[in-house]
């Protein structure tokens, strides 16, 4: 019986043999990258290895290993050889995979790259000088990485039952009044990863730290009165990455009002990623959206049309809808339109948004909304907009309490699409 990784070898096979003939290569040759070291310093960066070779392999792989691709002939592995006495050994990991694939070992002072064919194109970072430039051979090979296979689905189905795991821990110590760094560790814990392992960085903010999108610290000390948890953290299996942000809070009151119907909206968003969508269009309606919790919540006077003419939704919610998911967390190719290349680039109305393409069955993306209470744009509009019709004192009020998102990742289908993190959740409670 094929197993779900045999067939993804097959459709990663055919992609490459396709782009091998479509630039006239021999051989192409992806490498995973090389460890970086911390300036004068002799320890390295946390090592991630480039998408493109780790897609290859149903586990995770190091620094300096190499897939060579050439036609008519199995994928070649070329695994370092690890033979020193400070690191751990680095064994090739067992298992059937080692079937559609020829294996060969390599110290870092071996040539194993003198017997190769002569047209081979490199990718992945430090180019070797055997190679050949290659324009286009990218971008060929990216266009496809959006839509992904069932052996990639199940991966970060896998990654999101991890994921969930790790937040349900960390609401548990959110309520029981744990500082960022105790609740961080209390999602690393339940996801069983380090923070090095994490697909990125986990943000972990409480109160007004919700409303900063990227919060990159976990304070040490307990907040004496912590309403809310804002935590944006995934897990990986094999490299595959959850992107999953839950917003909890403490009371019942017109904050948690407020989140309730981010998360309805939220639920709806993802139940329209359905094939033949535009991504843009679906921001679009997110924007609209918006503007209804704005006013029907009292935030905002105005009706949606002439809120969206002044761009207020977009004080609340600055960034785009979400973004392709896979290997990459912001994963490649979210604007290309073709493979050869061409963009197609956010316009003013959303500048930040990361997917412009319209959905295909089998894209995994997130759908990620927010309304946050942001200082920096909250004074921006009152300075530059004028008549905006928000109620600065009711804002006041929402300000401790930072802000909302709600982000979960879906399998883009015909029809209904497949919300992995609501199943996870679901299958873990
Ligand atoms: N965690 C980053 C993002 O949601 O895009
Ligand atoms: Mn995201
Ligand atoms: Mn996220």
């Amino acid at each position: 019986m094929t197993t779900l990784y045999q067939e993804h070898i097959a459709v990663l096979t055919n992609r490459y043999e396709d782009a091998m003939v479509h630039f006239g290569l021999d051989a192409i040759v992806l490498a995973s990258g090389e460890k970086s070291y911390y300036f004068q310093d002799d320890h390295t960066h946390p090592f991630q290895a480039y998408s493109g070779a780790q897609q290859w392999l149903p586990f995770t792989i190091g620094a300096e290993t190499y897939i060579l691709l050439q036609t008519g002939k199995k994928p070649t592995l070329v695994w370092p050889v690890r033979d020193d006495f400070w690191h751990a050994p680095n064994p090739i990991p067992s298992g059937d995979w080692q079937q559609d694939w020829d294996v060969s070992l390599a110290r870092k002072t071996d040539k194993w790259f003198t017997a190769l064919p002569k047209n081979v194109a490199w990718l992945g970072p430090q180019p070797m000088t055997f190679a050949v430039p290659c324009e286009g051979l990218k971008a060929y090979v990216d266009f496809a990485k959006a839509v992904k296979t069932p052996f990639e689905i199940q991966a970060m189905r896998q990654a999101n039952l991890r994921g969930a795991t790790g937040h349900m821990a960390a609401k548990e110590a959110f309520l029981a009044g744990m500082s960022e760094l105790e609740i961080h560790l209390a999602f690393l814990e339940a996801s069983q990863q380090t923070a090095a392992q994490e697909p990125y960085p986990g943000i972990v903010g409480l109160n007004e730290h919700a409303a900063v999108l990227h919060y990159e610290h976990k304070a040490i000390e307990k907040m004496a009165n912590s309403r809310t948890l804002l935590i944006d953290a995934g897990a990986n299996e094999h490299g595959y990455a959850s992107d999953i942000t839950r917003t909890f809070v403490r009371h019942d009151d017109d904050f948690s009002a407020l989140v309730n119907d981010l998360d309805t909206m939220e639920q709806k968003l993802c139940r329209s990623a359905v094939a033949g969508v535009s991504f843009r269009d679906l921001h679009k309606d997110t924007l609209a959206g918006i503007a209804t919790l704005l006013h029907d919540h009292k935030i905002c006077t105005l009706g949606v049309e002439e809120q969206l003419a002044k761009r207020i939704p977009q004080v609340f919610f600055p960034h785009g809808l979400g973004h392709l998911l896979g290997l990459q967390v912001h994963d490649v190719g979210g604007h290309q339109v073709d493979q050869a290349g061409t963009l197609s680039l956010p316009n003013d109305d959303a500048p930040f948004l990361r997917l412009t393409k319209t959905l295909e069955k089998d894209m995994v993306i997130t759908i990620e909304p927010g309304l946050y209470f942001i200082p920096m744009l909250l004074d921006k509009m009152q300075a530059n907009i004028k008549d905006h019709g928000c109620d600065m004192t009711r804002i006041q009020q929402f300000m401790p309490y930072g802000g909302i998102r709600i982000e979960d990742n879906v399998v883009v289908k015909n029809d209904l699409p497949e919300n992995l993190t609501r199943e996870a959740f679901t299958n873990i409670s």
